[in-house]
């Protein structure tokens, strides 16, 4: 297994250290590392990467004298230096679609493991066709959507099939409300995103047409439609992230979602004026990504690297409620925690990481999911990381 190079200079790389994401998982690495892990910075720029560590210094003097690598995401052959020098790369460098694909394939062709922090459903399926079989050749786990997208829902998701038995069919809500503002990092990755409909539509056809499909099982993400939820007493609304993709993709790997598992994903709202609010400013800005000037026009309200203060992010907060119906009864469970974008999204990357270095997690290799690379060992670190999850017992 690729998490068993332990012959590697490097237990554990952050690429993209100097970013806003990515300086909040160096912090978070710096204060919650495990004695002894030998890890580095990497970016672009060799002179930011030494200030960020000097920032690091002065929260803890033991990583004064990190190593740093310095590799731009364009250099395939500084990438492969990377890879080749670590047992797990995690990277914040995004918009992914502009500039993930290089490390993926340096990650593959080296037998590293790999996750980042991609929220793009094109990426993720174009990174499977093009290298989910060398990394199943070499033995590296290629884990994306390590943050708020898509933990709390594939590892929410797991947990709620885990208190059922495993020979039912299945059919789940996941209900998504949280407060806090994102960073221009987000937004710009988003706004990308949202402009790029028929490519993304292309890529998971192409996946369509080369990913086996498990025999004798069938898992699903199925579109809801705009509801009422009385159980949970919330407005939804339908949320077409890449989360279902990613909650369906563990339902055809693990036996545990049961014979025929169907999962849909919506926001949740208190009253059904914001429901209808938010789905008009959502589909304002969706339209106005597909016009170039004016997508460039909003993305100029929020630059790269800037973000939530702490003040801002300490007053952040999500929930996530999964409601499982299996004909013969329901469980209702609910993940829950502070700032989603990027104080929890740091943590779970970094949690994601130190799980694929360190845990005794089942043995997986190429294009794998949180819930299939690390379902158990993740979901105990995060709870031991201050992150809910729990059965909501009937009212
Ligand atoms: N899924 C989630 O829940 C979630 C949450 C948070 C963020 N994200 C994603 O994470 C990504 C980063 O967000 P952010 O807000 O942290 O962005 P950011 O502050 O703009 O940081 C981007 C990082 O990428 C680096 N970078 C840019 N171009 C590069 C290149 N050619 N070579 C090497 N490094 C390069 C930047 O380096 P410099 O410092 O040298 O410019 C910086 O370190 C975005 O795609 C965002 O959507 C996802």
């Amino acid at each position: 297994m690729a998490g068993d190079r332990t012959d590697r200079e490097f237990d554990l790389v952050l690429f993209g250290a100097t970013g806003f994401t990515g300086g909040l998982t160096a912090d978070y690495l710096t204060r919650h590392a495990p004695p002894g892990l030998r890890w580095g910075l990497a970016g672009r720029s060799a002179d930011k990467l030494a200030a960020t560590r000097d920032r690091l210094a002065s929260l803890d003097d033991a990583v004064a004298d990190l190593p740093l690598l310095t590799a731009d995401a364009t250099d395939p052959a500084a990438l492969a230096d990377v890879a080749a020098r670590a047992r797990v790369v995690a990277t914040t460098v995004g918009p992914y679609l502009e500039y993930g694909e290089p490390l993926v394939g340096a990650c593959a062709e080296a037998g590293t493991d790999y996750l980042d922090l991609t929220g793009e459903a094109e990426f993720v399926n174009r990174m499977y066709v093009a290298h989910h079989a060398t990394a199943e050749r070499t033995g590296a786990r290629l884990v994306h959507a390590c943050g708020f997208d898509s933990i709390p829902h594939d590892l929410g998701a797991y947990f709620t099939v885990r208190q059922l038995p495993d020979d039912v069919p299945v059919t789940m809500r996941g209900v998504v409300r949280a407060g806090g503002r994102p960073s221009g990092g987000t937004f710009h990755t988003a706004l990308a995103a949202m402009s790029r409909l028929r490519q993304s539509k292309e890529a998971s056809s192409a996946r369509r047409r080369v990913e086996a499909r498990p025999e004798g099982r069938s898992s699903r993400a199925v579109q809801g439609t705009p509801q009422r939820d009385g159980l949970l007493g919330y407005w939804l609304l339908p949320l077409p992230t890449v989360d279902p993709m990613i909650v369906a993709r563990s339902g055809r790997a693990l036996a545990a979602y049961g014979p025929d598992f169907r999962y849909s994903h919506y926001a949740g709202f208190e009253s059904l004026p914001w429901a209808v609010g938010s789905a008009v400013s959502v589909g304002a800005v969706g339209l106005a990504a597909q016009v170039g000037p004016l997508r460039d026009l909003l993305g100029s309200r929020l630059q790269p690297g800037d973000g939530p203060d702490e003040r801002q992010r300490s007053r952040s907060w999500f929930t996530v409620d999964f409601v499982a119906d299996t004909g013969d009864g329901t469980v209702h469970t609910r993940v829950s925690g502070g700032d989603p974008g990027y104080g929890e999204t740091s943590k779970m990357l970094a949690e994601s990481a130190l799980s694929l270095a360190f845990d005794d997690n089942p043995e997986t290799a190429g294009q794998v999911t949180t819930a299939v690379a690390m379902g158990d060992a993740l979901t105990e670190r995060l709870v031991a990381a201050g992150i809910g999850f729990e059965v909501v017992p009937p009212a």
